[in-house]
């Protein structure tokens, strides 16, 4: 009994003293691991007469549990106290007002584009994209754009190499939204009521070009559309778009490859003193090329040129987003200066639709 004392003595103390969960375990195993000094002893009960035996037996499994049980809670306990210890260390309080960093903001490019998708997707045309590298065939020839076609040279176009050898003509960056004109048709066919925008790449650069810009082009086909819809449409974007009750745009006859008849159209603006405005004052800045799409490019895309026709408007991004904020030169949109990124940016939940507000 005396050794058992002992033994007792000698572990609960061990336990009680344990700073961490290693030394616990260490004193685990000198008393009840397989070597442990309570095993051991568990195995000299087979030389005893079997009263003695059944005394001791009895004695040592108490002892045996009495060591676990106290093992048990000393180890939670420590786990208790490395809990409080965390919880004081990563206090937090979260009824502190929060600290506004106001860094990232959208920019006028991302806005713009809300917002004339918003005002697109109100009079029913859906959203979609095709890529930046472009065959020749969608950016050129199924656009009505032959090889040996003027307008091709006009495009300035980025040409992407080939392996040597490889004889086939290069992709392109595409130098307009328009192959998704094709794209689309490709796939859904007519009727078809879609708007794309993008990035678009040509080798130019100056106050209001840049190598890469976006467009959004539109496409609406049906079996009686005509340029009286194209009117209407612009017209009504162009309202909403601006903000303002009053719009003038001119439609004045163009060429475009892709449309007969083709409209580059106009809107009305004063500059006074840098402060641009809307449907007023006697200068007028191209926003958009636009006309009926030629039968050859819808034959291109799988339509029937004698059941549908349409309308397409290809729309100069950055330059509707100068004139409706007022921003001057296109150069610095792309030039990623923190001051003017805070100047002309938007704040990043205001997402724009037509009825909440485009630009508050
Ligand atoms: N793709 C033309 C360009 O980038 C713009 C354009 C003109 C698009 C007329 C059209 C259109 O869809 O009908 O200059």
């Amino acid at each position: 009994m005396d050794v058992l004392d002992a033994l007792k003595g000698k572990y609960l103390g061990g336990i009680a003293g344990a700073g961490d969960e290693a030394a616990l375990e260490e004193i685990r195993l000198a008393a009840l691991g397989k070597k442990g000094e309570i095993s051991l002893k568990m195995r000299e009960l087979g030389q005893m007469a079997p009263e003695a035996r059944q005394a001791a037996g009895a004695a040592l499994n108490a002892l045996k549990d009495e060591i676990d049980t106290a093992l048990r809670a000393r180890k939670a306990g420590l786990a208790d106290a490395a809990l409080d210890e965390r919880l004081k260390a990563e206090w937090l309080d979260v009824t502190m007002p929060g600290r506004p960093r106001r860094q990232g903001t959208i920019h006028p490019v991302s806005q713009v584009t809300e917002e004339v998708t918003a005002i697109f997707a109100d009079m029913g045309f859906s959203v979609a994209e095709g890529p930046q590298i472009e065959s020749d065939w969608y950016n050129f020839d199924a656009l009505n754009i032959p090889p040996e076609h003027p307008a091709r040279q006009e495009h300035d176009t980025f040409f992407m190499a080939r392996e040597a050898g490889d004889n086939r003509p290069p992709h392109v960056l595409r130098t307009h939204t328009s192959p998704v004109q094709i794209r689309s048709m490709q796939t859904h066919g007519a009727p078809l009521r879609v708007i794309a925008p993008g990035r678009v790449y040509r080798m130019d650069m100056d106050q209001t070009h840049a190598p890469m810009f976006h467009q959004i082009e539109g496409l609406a086909i049906d079996r009686d559309i005509s340029m009286a819809n194209l009117k209407w449409v612009l017209e009504e974007f162009c309202r909403a778009f601006f903000e303002v009750d009053h719009v003038e745009l001119r439609f004045r006859a163009s060429h475009f490859p892709f449309t007969e008849p083709s409209a580059e159209v106009d809107i009305r603006y004063s500059n006074v003193g840098g402060a641009l405005k809307i449907g007023e004052g006697d200068k007028w800045m191209e926003i958009l090329g636009s006309g009926m799409v030629h039968p050859k490019v819808l034959a291109a895309a799988g339509v029937n040129p004698d059941e549908w026709q349409g309308f397409a408007f290809g729309l100069g991004i950055d330059r509707i987003a100068m004139l409706k904020y007022g921003i001057p030169d296109l150069r610095a949109f792309f030039e990623s200066d923190l001051r003017w990124l805070r100047h002309y940016g938007f704040a990043s939940l205001d997402m724009p639709t037509v009825a909440g507000g485009l630009s508050r």
